[in-house]
């Protein structure tokens, strides 16, 4: 090849174009193209309201330095006074402050600079350099505002946040305060990618041919026409390109719109059991500017029948729920992937498949984890319209801001595979009145205007006859909250018409307690408007399954009706984890739900083990409760298990008998006087032993086990190992009601980012260095710093043996 001089140019430009990059790829500033830099660090808080704190010249040097995502109302004390009250976790709230002190290379003059907050809990202001961006009041949105006008380029920049979540009660569960998500910076070229600017969808799919339409907003900041090229690639799950579709057009205006099709031969389809992600990528380019842009896409097609349900690639598929709320337990609302990974993880394992957001738009992460593990998510907007619940809700801001809050969440979420419904409302009281009639469509208008690709509900307690929203014709699916038992008659209200459980269950359960008889059920409370006056002196709760309020059910009840039919495509129970607030059937001292088939530190109640024999093909045998009891007493054996004909139980040798399922029974039971020693349980098929469990009885508390969820970890300030703590006799039998105080060090670069043990009454700080076990168990969540290293962790309690793991951070 001939060496030309056009050649040493290339070359040369080249080498600048690279070096130019490394040099600025620090901070996200200066190179061509997008960055999207992590924006928690480093972050001074203050709790309070600080008059002027959003002028730059106001010293926040004696503020508490802090990494982002932040929830400071986890870190407060429970009390019954604070204005959450006891439904919205007794926590505190208040004024905090936020600041960040950054600078921007001169260098990044001719770019666009962004902060992107996925999520302040609530009431949020922001101001740059002492000039105001915005204000959002709702505290589930993801929003951005563009600094870029009031930069100082080459030198010092200040972001102040105030949030506002001293007006309460606000909620009818924990919200957390705070920026309790992520934060970006973002920066582009004049010419780039609009914010959320990709719409990709698959308007025909089969199992030989996919058609993807890109629809791609540009904005052009530079003020001329600029001709560009615009290359969208669908790239696969092992990085290979998979198809392109390459544009040369003028892009003349401030935006412009863009449409690109691509076809895929024998598309890999995304399912539950295998959520096969394509990757794609918008690349812009022209002089002087470029830009790259990512957007998921999973291939599938989705289907809700009115008498054969829901349907997904053309196979029938029931949905099979939970709904969650957003904290993450000790960790309180401050978003970790890992934490939210770990849950989704513990919900796979009993074979859940689906997530309802309940009752507002979730952290990015979560839907990019739905993605990729294989859940359909059922996205909410709003828990109220104009009618409130409580008195500081949402609905004062609903008028002024509903448009905008729902038209980001559709806009944010759409490219999601895993989002399969929108729903605009859940129990929304105006469902009774007319003004739904104007309410529903306007809501769904807004939906389909940005996606009509997935169906619309709402979340309905008054589902029969008179609900206002189903009567506006504007839901796709008619959601039932509870009402188990007008399913089977669904169509004979609705003709035609499609179902969604939306809302399922509310079963009651604390972990590791149980009352007897097992088999007679405690409706707790007996009504939703009257105060509750039974009940259990220390505010505990039957894990049975014998336990359910009013206007829910058992899990077995819902789930034997919900398994029969096959119209009835889905169903989202109330709720997977226990969470923060709400402490049905209680109030003070209790500060949590008990609705969870999972407690609040991530314990799986017995409960769990039903859902397991049902949803999932795992082999199961799981026999409760624990077995230390008066001697003499009446104790309920109960077994839930599958793939076998029967069970035999024995208690220290002697058969008590064989049992077996039959018709709807999804457990077996036996009527026992305790006497100590072994109980043991054997599931067998056709005669042949398929599991065998044991449960004995315990002596005194002797020693600690630890268990670390993951002994390697990531050196990135995030990753997060969860230890159990298990409270075990000489001879190593957990000690069903082992509450001792267990004192926790650690050594190396790591941090305890919350302690739990799942007791919905205790008023124990999350952030500490000890716990109580409760039932014989506690947790310990290590969180690394940005330093690899071994970590020591260490439990010691009075009495006991102590124990030690170790973790790696690498
Ligand atoms: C439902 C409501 C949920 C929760 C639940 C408790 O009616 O939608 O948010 O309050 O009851 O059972």
């Amino acid at each position: 090849m001939p060496v030309t001089i056009a050649f040493f140019q290339k070359a040369a430009r080249l080498l600048c174009l690279s070096f130019i990059a490394v040099l600025f790829t620090f901070n996200g500033f200066g190179q061509q193209g997008r960055t999207t830099a992590d924006f928690d660090k480093d972050w001074h808080f203050h709790l309070g309201d600080v008059s002027g704190a959003e002028q730059t010249g106001t010293s926040d040097a004696g503020w508490r330095v802090l990494n982002l995502p932040h929830d400071w109302s986890i870190e407060g004390k429970f009390s019954k006074d604070n204005p959450a009250s006891p439904e919205g976790g007794a926590l505190p709230g208040g004024i905090g402050w936020y600041r960040k002190t950054f600078t921007v290379p001169a260098s990044s003059k001719n770019k666009l600079v962004y902060i992107d907050f996925d999520g302040v809990y609530q009431k949020s202001t922001v101001w740059i350099n002492g000039h105001q961006l915005g204000f959002r009041p709702n505290g589930y949105i993801s929003f951005r505002y563009e600094l870029t006008p009031y930069l100082n380029f080459g030198g010092s920049n200040t972001i102040a946040v105030k949030v506002d979540n001293s007006v309460q009660p606000n909620s009818r569960w924990y919200s957390g305060s705070g920026i309790y998500r992520n934060v970006w910076l973002v920066t582009t070229d004049k010419i780039a990618v609009d914010h959320w600017g990709t719409y990709v969808i698959t308007p025909s799919v089969t199992d030989k041919l996919a058609q993807v339409k890109i629809v791609t907003t540009i904005i052009n900041r530079t003020k001329a026409s600029r001709p560009a090229t615009i290359t969208t690639t669908i790239i696969g799950a092992d990085g290979k390109t998979i198809g392109s579709s390459v544009s040369n057009t003028t892009l003349k205006n401030a935006s412009t719109q863009l449409i690109q099709e691509i076809k895929v031969d024998d598309p890999k389809l995304w399912s539950v059991d295998r959520p096969y992600l394509y990757k794609v990528v918008t690349k812009i380019t022209g002089l002087n500017f470029a830009d790259e842009y990512a957007t998921p896409l999973g291939i599938r097609y989705f289907n809700f029948d009115v008498d054969k349900g829901f349907s997904l690639n053309g196979k029938h598929l029931k949905i099979l729920g939970v709904c969650d709320h957003h904290d993450l337990g000790s960790l309180g609302a401050a978003v970790n992937t890992r934490a939210l990974e770990r849950q989704l993880q513990m919900l796979k394992a009993f074979g859940c498949n689906g997530i309802r957001t309940s009752h507002n738009p979730p952290a990015p992460e979560l839907l990019n984890l739905c993605d990729k593990m294989g859940f359909i998510v059922m996205d909410e907007a709003f828990d109220c319209w104009e009618w409130k619940k409580v008195k500081y809700d949402y609905h004062l801001y609903f008028k002024e801001w509903h448009k905008r809050d729902l038209e980001d969440q559709v806009l944010r979420d759409r490219n999601h595979p895993s989002v399969m419904i929108w729903s605009i409302g859940n129990e929304i009281p105006q469902q009774s009145d007319t003004s739904a009639l104007r309410l529903a469509p306007e809501l769904a208008g807004i939906v389909r205007s940005l996606d009509k690709t997935r169906p619309i509900t709402t979340a309905n307690d008054n589902p029969g006859k008179g609900n206002k929203i189903i009567e506006s014709g504007a839901i796709d699916l008619i959601g039932y909250n509870y009402h188990e038992f007008d399913y089977a008659t669904f169509h004979d209200r609705y003709p035609g018409k499609k179902f969604i459980a939306t809302e399922t269950t509310s079963g009651l359960e604390m972990r590791g307690h149980y009352d007897m008889p097992s088999d007679s059920v405690r409706v707790w409370p007996s009504r939703w408007d009257k105060p509750f006056t039974d009940g259990n002196k220390d505010n505990s709760v039957s894990a049975y399954d014998n336990v359910r309020p009013a206007w829910g059910s058992t899990h077995e009840t819902t789930w034997k009706v919900m398994k029969k039919y096959d119209f009835l495509s889905g169903m989202f129970i109330w709720t997977g984890f226990d969470y923060l607030g709400e402490p049905t059937p209680y109030s003070w001292p209790s500060r949590s739900s008990y609705f969870g088939i999972i407690d609040l530190a991530g314990f799986p109640k017995d409960i769990f083990y039903m859902y397991q024999s049902e949803w999932t093909n795992k082999t199961v045998l799981h026999i409760f409760p624990h077995w230390n009891w008066e001697p003499g007493k009446m104790v309920d054996v109960w077994a839930f298990y599958n793939n076998a004909d029967e069970v035999e139980l024995y208690l220290n040798g002697k058969s008590l008998g064989v049992k077996k399922k039959t018709g709807e029974d999804l457990h077996v039971m036996w009527r026992v006087k305790y006497e100590p020693g072994t109980l043991k349980a054997v599931s067998r098929k056709n005669g042949k032993t398929v599991l065998t469990r044991e449960i004995h009885t315990a002596g005194a508390p002797a020693k600690i086990e630890l268990t670390a969820d993951r002994k390697n970890i990531k050196a990135d300030g995030k990753d997060l190992s969860f230890i159990t703590v298990r409270i075990l006799d000489k001879d190593g039998n957990l000690v069903p009601n082992a509450d001792n105080l267990v004192n926790f060090k650690l050594n190396g670069e790591a941090f305890i980012a919350g302690v739990d043990n799942g007791d919905e009454v205790s008023h124990d700080p999350f952030k500490a260095n000890y716990r109580k076990a409760f039932n014989g168990l506690a947790l310990a969540i290590v969180q690394t710093k940005e330093k690899a290293g071994s970590i020591t962790f260490t439990a010691t309690s009075k009495g006991l043996q102590e124990a030690t793991v170790v973790l790696t951070a690498k």
